[in-house]
């Protein structure tokens, strides 16, 4: 079996939280806490979880934009988070982002051609005319018109602009696309559009994706695996097909239980699981499970024990003590 392209193993990012005149630090933000999970090549693989649970932190750290506190970050077998990691020069062509905005990605004084080509001519890629070829490429493989390559971003819509953004990321031709919430600021109509130009593109390339979503009714169709995130933790990870149709941990039911089914007669009998309270700070997380303060089946030990992630079935794993529970906790989970 050949290594994952990308294995990321005990991460930890935390941010100093600080008080007072003088910016005491008075604790840490544990934004990423101890997260594990691994990128086949040509796969996708979306994060999902509520706004603050973790997921953009994690897409930065693995792109280099965030130094993380502890862990490691294997790309194609080199822990490209180690100081001085012979990775580090793959990791800036090898890795590039999508962000949710177009309009702030993209300089409104440059001409796009020239957005497009920035990353080549940065790592000294081809000669200005071979630039100008492979932005005319670039431009046609999404779906935009070559000739429009000496236009301002404002002559484009958003959808044209986040096809541009996605042009400017694959100019290098690198391996792991992290897309952070591509679709989230785009119409409704055009979000199909542009997940299947993404689609398109990792057929076509080969291309392995992190896609950072909370909406998991885009994730459906879209990912090979799912993780999802709660409060710098992964609750769950699996087959996106596995993990839709046998959810383990409480907080994927209650994520699944808001995403619209297609069938309208199943639609109608099911129920919607509420989650009470907000996310708790990741400055003061719950002791025992981080669930635990808004879990509806939750036990004593819940309180007193975080769960680990435990194996379900192939390639399917929950961190819950009821649900997956790990060897000898099994007679301490009745409360009262
Ligand atoms: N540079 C930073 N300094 C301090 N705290 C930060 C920093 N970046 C993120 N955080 C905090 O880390 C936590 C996780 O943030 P993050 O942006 O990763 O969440 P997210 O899951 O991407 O949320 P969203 O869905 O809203 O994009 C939040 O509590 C956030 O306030
Ligand atoms: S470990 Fe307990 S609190 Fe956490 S998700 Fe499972 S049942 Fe809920
Ligand atoms: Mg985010």
């Amino acid at each position: 079996m050949t290594a994952p392209l990308l294995s990321v193993r005990d991460l930890h990012v935390h941010f100093p939280v600080r008080r007072g005149f003088f910016g005491q630090t008075a604790g840490m933000l544990k934004a990423v806490d101890g997260v594990d999970l691994d990128i086949e090549a040509g796969q996708s693989l979306a994060l999902v979880g509520e706004s603050g649970s973790g997921k953009s932190t994690l897409g930065a750290a693995i792109l280099g934009m965030q130094k993380p506190t502890a862990g490691q970050i294997f790309f194609e077998g080199s822990d490209i988070a180690a100081k001085d990691s012979h990775g580090q020069g793959a990791r800036l062509r090898d890795i590039q982002i999508v962000f949710q905005d177009p309009v702030s990605a993209l300089n409104p004084r440059m001409d796009i051609g020239d957005s497009i080509a920035e990353p080549l001519a940065i790592h000294g890629v081809g000669t200005g005319q071979e630039r100008r070829r492979r932005v005319a490429e670039l431009l046609e493989l999404v779906g935009l018109n070559p000739a429009h390559a000496d236009r301002k971003p404002n002559a484009f819509s958003g959808g044209q602009r986040q096809r541009i953004v996605i042009a400017r990321a694959i100019a290098l031709q690198p391996k792991l696309l992290i897309l952070d919430e591509p679709v989230s600021a785009l119409d409704v109509s055009i979000r199909s559009q542009i997940l299947n130009l993404l689609f398109e593109l990792q057929r076509r390339f080969g291309l392995s994706y992190l896609f950072i979503s909370h909406d998991l009714s885009v994730v459906r169709h879209f990912a090979d695996r799912v993780a999802v995130m709660y409060l710098g933790r992964i609750a769950e990870i699996g087959a996106t097909a596995d993990v839709f149709a046998r959810p383990a941990h409480p907080y994927t039911e209650a994520l699944l239980s808001a995403v619209p089914l297609p069938d309208p007669v199943a639609q109608r009998r099911r129920q919607r699981i509420l989650l009470e309270g907000d996310l708790p700070s990741p400055a003061a997380p719950p002791a025992g499970c981080r669930f635990s303060t808004r879990c509806p089946i939750a036990a004593d030990i819940c309180r007193d024990v975080s769960p680990s992630l435990q194996l379900l079935a192939q390639g399917h794993r929950a961190a819950c003590h009821l649900r997956v529970p790990e060897p000898g906790t099994e007679a301490r989970t009745h409360s009262g």
